[in-house]
């Protein structure tokens, strides 16, 4: 979306657009990306109309892909575009929690500081995967990843979560930094800038960061896991995603029991109507809300709405984008 200079001049230099406004028309459906804890791959499921309360399991509910390179599973999967979505990008963390030895402490302190990235031009097939070291050698590891393309500087601004060791402890045996939120920028995630903090809390560990579009530009809501109680916050502004003004709709998303793992989307169809989905620990429950301001996330109770789907991601396609993946993986 080009923004009318007069308007342009007034907003931050970081002022980043969305793709193409919610409630086009032109969304006939929504791309759930995804995995399961006992099959660490790739996983698509596709709405059965243009409502996001019914899906059908793609590929004959087996994996689109698996990835062949690091660890040989991947999680937090998220799907992203660029301004035309002529490209697609599918990243995701390099991480198996069931190999063989796996430990949680090792994975954090020696754990992939790359990106696992398949990449395609019409969401139709894919070429990689690729593994992308993205971190600096003091991290333990590179996890959840997300992206927003910017379509004033043609490029994307990347996010994951990692904790960080000291310089001279480089086997990563001491005590580390608590999980930050992390970015770095590229065009082709293949080289990408010097990774940098986005946001780094003195007394609260994060991961999980999602963005959304509020429809505006400039305008978005973060949602992020504090994990010491194991709950998703949501924060919005006026100012763009670099912003130093993020405002905390008190409390949690669901403070009644842990959550994690955030997917948020605006509706197709409903104008003013969003949806959050948060994983509790076993598969995601849907919410929405007509306030997305004001948070007050409500179930949304969907009968037959996929089970054991995990960290992963939304993408409204079009009519044209739907027929190619029914095509190919229907
Ligand atoms: C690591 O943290 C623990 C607990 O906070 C502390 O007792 C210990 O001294 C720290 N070790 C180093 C090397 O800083
Ligand atoms: C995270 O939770 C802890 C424990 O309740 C709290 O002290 C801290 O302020 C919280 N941080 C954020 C950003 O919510």
């Amino acid at each position: 979306m080009k923004l009318p200079t007069l308007l342009a001049t007034f907003l931050p230099s970081f002022t980043l657009s969305s793709i193409l406004p919610r409630q086009d028309p032109e969304f006939a459906g929504y791309l759930i990306s995804t995995f399961s804890d006992p099959i660490p791959a790739v996983q698509w499921h596709l709405s059965t109309s243009n409502s996001p309360s019914s899906f059908t399991f793609l590929n004959n509910a087996t994996p689109i892909l698996t990835s062949t390179v690091g660890t040989g599973g991947v999680r937090d999967i998220f799907l992203t575009t660029d301004g035309d979505r002529k490209r697609w990008f599918l990243l995701a963390t390099d991480l198996d929690i069931n190999a063989e030895g796996f430990s949680w402490d090792e994975v954090t302190r020696r754990g992939s500081r790359g990106l696992v990235v398949w990449e395609s031009g019409d969401l139709g097939g894919w070429e990689g995967p690729r593994l992308v070291t993205v971190e600096d050698p003091t991290a333990g590891m590179a996890w959840a990843p997300s992206a927003v393309w910017d379509a004033d500087t043609q490029q994307f601004f990347v996010f994951w979560s990692s904790r960080h060791y000291a310089e001279d402890d480089v086997e990563h045996v001491g005590n580390a930094t608590l999980d930050r939120i992390r970015f770095a920028t590229t065009t082709d995630f293949v080289s990408f800038s010097e990774p940098r903090d986005y946001l780094a809390l003195e007394d609260t560990p994060l991961i999980d960061q999602e963005f959304v579009n509020l429809g505006r530009p400039g305008h978005w809501a973060r949602f992020l896991k504090n994990e010491t109680v194991n709950q998703v916050y949501q924060e919005t502004t006026t100012e763009g995603l670099f912003s130093s003004e993020w405002e905390r709709v008190k409390g949690y998303v669901r403070p009644e029991s842990p959550r994690e793992g955030t997917v948020v989307f605006g509706d197709n169809a409903e104008e003013g109507l969003w949806h959050l989905w948060v994983d509790d620990y076993t598969e995601y429950v849907p919410y929405q809300t007509r306030d997305v301001l004001g948070g007050g996330w409500m179930e949304s109770g969907y009968e037959g709405f996929p089970r054991g789907l995990k960290h992963g991601c939304v993408t409204p396609l079009t009519a044209e984008e739907v027929e190619v993946v029914r095509g190919r993986y229907g």
